[in-house]
C-alpha cells in the first residue's frame, strides 16, 4: 500500500465517522472552530465552518494533502516544471499577473521578459485606443469592440467585463462565442463598422465556433471598408500569431502555450477588456491574483485558503460521496462565475486517469453548477433544501457590489442577507416537531399539522463554504479567480490527476466535422450509427 493510499484510507474512514454527527453539534463541541475554519486571503475570508467535517476530518484532510505532496506539486508548478505532463507544458499562469521584476522560467526558459514586452504593448493600446490615437481604417476613433472567443477564450473575460463593467461604458463591448449565426447578429446590431474593433481570441487560431465568427464579422467589416483600412479593425490574440496574420489580422497580441485557455484571462485574451475597463482597472484585477499566488506560495496548509478549499470539496467528493456542488454568487455583477467555473473545473478536473495513464482510485471532479443569488433560490434550491442527496453549496458573498458606492452596505444588506439564512438554513434545518408546532400554531387542527408536517421539515446538516469580498473591487475579483484556479490545481494533484490537458473535448470536434461531410454529400455515411443517422435525416429535409 502505497502512502497515499494509506492517507485516502484514513481520510475515507474519518468522513464516514464525519457524515453520522451533525455540524451544528461541531460548533458546540469544538470552540475554535470557526476561528480555525475561517481563513483571510488578498482581502477575501473563506468560512468553511460549515462544512461536514469535524476537526478530526479535516486534520485527516490535511495530512492527504500533505502525503500527496501539494507543496512540492505547487513549487513545481511555479517552477515551471512539465507540470502539464501529457503536453508536456509548464503551466505558468501566476507569471502573467506577476510583478513586473518577476523571473519566472517555463521548462528552463525565461518567460517573465516577454510577458512584461506584452503587458505594454496591451498597456499602450488600450491608452491609446482610449485616448482616440489609436484609430480604425477611416481615422475615426473606436467606440466598439465584438470580442470574439469562446471557452477559455470568452468565459473569463466576460467575466470580468461583468463584474467590473460601468454602468455606462464609453466602449461598448460586446461578446460572441456561440457558432449560432444568431449571436454575431445581436452582437453587430447597431454597431458602426467603421468605429468598431474585431478582437478574435483563439489560443490555437483552429477553432471551428471561432473561425466561423471572425468571417462572419470581417464579411460584415468588408462591407464598409477597403481590406487595407478593414486590417487595422481586425485584431488577433493567439499562441498562433503566424495563422492569425494569414487570416488578415492587422496586428497580434500573443501568449505561449504554458498558459492553459482556462487560464488565460490573465494575458492578451482579456486585451479587449483592458481597452474597455482602462488598463489601470485590468491591473488592479492582475494585482489582486498575485497577492493570492503570495498567499498560496507562503502560508502554512492549514491556513492556506485555495488548499482547504480544495479539501473542503475532496472530502465532500471522495469521503462522503457527494458528486455535484452548487455555487451561488451574490452579486448581479459575478452572475458569469458558475459557467466560468463550470470550464475550470471540469474540464481540468473532469477525469478518468491519473497522471501515469492507469485508472483512478478516486472520483475526481464533481458537477459544478449554478446561479447568481437570489435567483438560483427560486428555482433550484429547493432540492438543495429537500433532496434526498446532498449537495454542498458554496456562497460567494459580497458586502458592496459596486465600488463607487462604499456606504451602500445597507443597500447590499438585503441581498447578503439572503445568502447568509441560506447557508445556515441548510446547516441547521428545521425538525418535524418543530414544523408541526409551527402548523398549529398558524391555526391547524393536529391531523392537519401531521399531514403537513413531513413536507415542511428539513433535514439540515447540508454543508456549505461562504466566500466573503469586502466589495467587488478588480483586486478581490482577481484575488477570486486566482483562489479557484489554485483550488482546482490542489485537487487535481490529490485525484493524481493531470489538471491541464482536455482531450475529452477532441472526439466530438472529429465527428461533427464527419457529420459535415455527410451533410455535404447529402446522405449519412453507411457506417454511421441508426440514431444518428436518422436524426441527421431528419435535420437535412
Ligand atoms: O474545446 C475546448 C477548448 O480547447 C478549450 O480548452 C479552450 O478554452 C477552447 O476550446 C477555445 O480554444 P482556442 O482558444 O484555441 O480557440
Amino acid at each position: 500500500m502505497t502512502a497515499r493510499s494509506q492517507a485516502l484510507a484514513m481520510f475515507r474512514a474519518v468522513a464516514k465517522k464525519d457524515a453520522g454527527s451533525r455540524i451544528v453539534h461541531q460548533f458546540a463541541t469544538d470552540p475554535r472552530r470557526t476561528e480555525r475554519m475561517g481563513v483571510e486571503a488578498a482581502g477575501l475570508y473563506v468560512d468553511l465552518s460549515k462544512q461536514s467535517w469535524s476537526a478530526e476530518g479535516f486534520e485527516a484532510a490535511l495530512d492527504l494533502a500533505r502525503t500527496c505532496d501539494v507543496e512540492g506539486r505547487r513549487n513545481a508548478l511555479f517552477g515551471g516544471e512539465a507540470v502539464n505532463n501529457t503536453q508536456g507544458r509548464a503551466v505558468l499562469h501566476p507569471a502573467l499577473r506577476a510583478a513586473a521584476d518577476a523571473d519566472f522560467s517555463a521548462l528552463g526558459e525565461p518567460v517573465s521578459k516577454e510577458v512584461n514586452e506584452t503587458r505594454n504593448a496591451m498597456a499602450r493600446f488600450a491608452v491609446d485606443i482610449g485616448s482616440g490615437a489609436e484609430t480604425g481604417g477611416t481615422k475615426q476613433p473606436f467606440t466598439a469592440i465584438v470580442h470574439i472567443g469562446i471557452g477559455g477564450s470568452d468565459l473569463g473575460p466576460r467575466l470580468l467585463w461583468d463584474a467590473l463593467r460601468p454602468l455606462e461604458p464609453t466602449i461598448d463591448l460586446r461578446f460572441v462565442a456561440n457558432i449560432d449565426p444568431r449571436d454575431m447578429a445581436e452582437a453587430l446590431s447597431g454597431l458602426d463598422p467603421e468605429t468598431t474593433l474585431v478582437v478574435v481570441v483563439s489560443k490555437t487560431f483552429t477553432t471551428q465556433e471561432t473561425l466561423a465568427n471572425a468571417d462572419l464579422a470581417k464579411a460584415w467589416l468588408a462591407e464598409s471598408l477597403s481590406p487595407r483600412r478593414m486590417a487595422r479593425h481586425l485584431i488577433g490574440v493567439t499562441a498562433a500569431p503566424e495563422k492569425a496574420e494569414a487570416w488578415g489580422c492587422g496586428k497580434t497580441f500573443g501568449f505561449r502555450d504554458w498558459v492553459g485557455g482556462r487560464y488565460s484571462l490573465w494575458s492578451a485574451v482579456s486585451l479587449s477588456v483592458a481597452v474597455a475597463l482602462g488598463w489601470d482597472v485590468f491591473e488592479r484585477v492582475l494585482n489582486g491574483a498575485q497577492a493570492m499566488d503570495e498567499h498560496f506560495l507562503t502560508a502554512d496548509l492549514e491556513r492556506n485558503a485555495p488548499v482547504l478549499l480544495a479539501l473542503a470539496q475532496v472530502f465532500n467528493v471522495e469521503g462522503l460521496d457527494r458528486h455535484a456542488r452548487t455555487v451561488a454568487p451574490y452579486a448581479h455583477g459575478l452572475r458569469r462565475l458558475p459557467a466560468f467555473l463550470q470550464q475550470l473545473e471540469m474540464e481540468s478536473n473532469g477525469k478518468r486517469v491519473k497522471r501515469d495513464g492507469s485508472g483512478v482510485d478516486t472520483a475526481t471532479g464533481p458537477v459544478v453548477f449554478g446561479e447568481p443569488g437570489t435567483n438560483g433560490q427560486h428555482a433550484f434550491f429547493q432540492q438543495i433544501h429537500q433532496g434526498p442527496k446532498v449537495v454542498p453549496a458554496e456562497f460567494v458573498v459580497v458586502g458592496h457590489t459596486s465600488e463607487g458606492a462604499m456606504d451602500a452596505r445597507e443597500g447590499d444588506a438585503p441581498l447578503w442577507s439572503n445568502a447568509l439564512a441560506q447557508a445556515q438554513a441548510l446547516m441547521v434545518g428545521k425538525t418535524e416537531a418543530e414544523a408541526k408546532a409551527e402548523l398549529i400554531a398558524a391555526g391547524a387542527d393536529k391531523a392537519e399539522a401531521e399531514r403537513l408536517a413531513p413536507h415542511k421539515t428539513f433535514p439540515g446538516n447540508r454543508p456549505s463554504t461562504t466566500i466573503l469580498m469586502d466589495a467587488l473591487t478588480p483586486e478581490a475579483v482577481g484575488a477570486l479567480i486566482a483562489l479557484y484556479e489554485h483550488k482546482t490545481f490542489v485537487e487535481g494533484v490529490i485525484w493524481d490527476i493531470n489538471s491541464f490537458d482536455q482531450w475529452g473535448v477532441e472526439l466530438g470536434k472529429v465527428l461533427a466535422k464527419a457529420i459535415l461531410k455527410d451533410v455535404e454529400a447529402g446522405e449519412p455515411s453507411p457506417s454511421l450509427d441508426p440514431s444518428t443517422a436518422e436524426l441527421m435525416k431528419r435535420l437535412m429535409v
